[in-house]
């Protein structure tokens, strides 16, 4: 009864010019490894996860790119939202139709833009939650030790004794909070970064969204007897239109009690930002680090390069520079300032 759902709908415009609309972070090898965001995500499941039990969620328009990069996947474990609301529609409609499929169907909803450094541990982590969820009506989160004030994550506050053995209840639930609050969470130690990871059964989804958020709920409940059946796309077509843009985050952290965390030890990392990658690569002793070849760097420091084209790059007598040559585009921006580009990439992204 042990499912996974991975979220992978995203824009990722922080990571513009190689991550664009028509080809999101998740879909491309950031990393330089040989492998797109999603395949690693896919393979980090298949491993303790019946294959025929891992689904993912996504556009219409990245319902091809997915049954190309994880042919392994049959497509009906494709789910296909018709327009973007951010991921509580997305989380609804699976354990909806999951539950459909098995009504003591357990999830974890992941996303599909991190890294996860230890394998074994992370599986151990992940099915202590899912045991937990089997015997108790409770929402599991999985939380990450933080290491300085991001403003681009959840914080997750949580009471110093555990419930079970590695298993910690919720306090409080923030949504990437500004700065200076992001600094006294960390300062207190008692708050944990938010993976995005999340386990709970169908059936206490879906009773969470009945309840707190009734409108949409009843909306995909009166078209639940289509899912999974040859009728299922237009009837999420019809359903869409009527959910609202609402994350998955903010609906726990308005709504929901009964919410535990398991703080992890397998080692993550979020591609979200051009500086969570550049912490991901190999540097040179001053700090250099090179995604592609030829790049010659003369006397810079702390700088990310990479190059698509494979072209002669000199960089000289600059530092904390995040660059970025694609085909048709070329970002050059100091590092940790990548997070003001969200609102220059919409403006630009009509042409690119
Ligand atoms: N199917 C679908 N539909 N997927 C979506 C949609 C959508 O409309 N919007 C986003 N996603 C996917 C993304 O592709 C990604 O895999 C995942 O959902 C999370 O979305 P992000 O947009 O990357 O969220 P975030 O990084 O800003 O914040 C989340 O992750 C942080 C950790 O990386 C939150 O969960 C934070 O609390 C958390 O700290
Ligand atoms: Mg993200």
């Amino acid at each position: 009864n042990h499912y996974v759902l991975i979220l992978a709908g995203g824009a990722g415009t922080r990571l513009w010019p190689k991550s664009k609309c028509g080809l999101p972070k998740q879909f491309l090898d950031i990393l330089n490894v040989g492998k797109t965001l999603i395949q690693i995500t896919y393979e980090r499941y298949i491993s303790f996860i019946p294959k025929e039990n891992i689904y993912i969620i996504t556009h219409k328009d990245f319902e091809q790119i997915v049954q190309e990069q994880v042919p392994g996947l049959a497509p009906e474990n494709i789910l296909i939202e018709p327009s973007g609301k951010n991921t509580a529609s997305s989380v609804l409609y699976g354990a909806m139709k999951l539950y459909g499929r098995n009504p003591s169907a357990n999830l974890i909803i992941s996303p599909a833009d991190q890294l996860i450094l230890e394998q074994k541990t992370f599986e151990e982590e992940i099915t202590r939650g899912l045991d937990f969820t089997d015997q108790i009506k409770a929402l599991v989160t999985v939380g990450v030790k933080p290491t300085y004030p991001n403003t681009n994550y959840g914080y997750i506050q949580h009471a110093h004794v555990d419930a079970v053995p590695g298993i910690y209840k919720v306090k409080t639930f923030t949504e990437k909070p500004n700065l200076e609050i992001a600094q006294a969470f960390l300062d207190s130690g008692d708050f944990l970064w938010n993976s995005g990871i999340f386990i709970w059964r169908a059936k206490n989804i879906l009773d969470n969204f009945e309840k707190h958020l009734p409108e949409v709920y009843e909306v995909f409940d009166a078209e639940k007897d289509k899912l999974n059946t040859p009728e299922e796309r237009n009837a999420i077509n019809r359903i869409y239109p009527f959910c609202i843009v609402m994350s998955i985050d903010n609906f726990i952290l308005e709504k929901l009690q009964n919410v535990y965390v398991i703080p992890s030890t397998f080692g993550w990392t979020d591609i979200g930002t051009w500086s969570s990658v550049y912490e991901t690569l190999e540097k040179d002793y001053l700090g250099n680090a090179v995604v592609g070849d030829k790049t010659i760097i003369i006397d810079a420091t702390q700088c990310m390069i990479s190059t698509d084209n494979n072209k002669l790059v000199v960089l000289q007598g600059v530092d904390d520079l995040i660059i970025i040559d694609t085909k048709d585009s070329l970002l050059i921006c100091k590092k940790n300032k990548e997070n003001e580009l969200k609102d220059y990439v919409a403006e630009v992204k009509r042409n690119y």
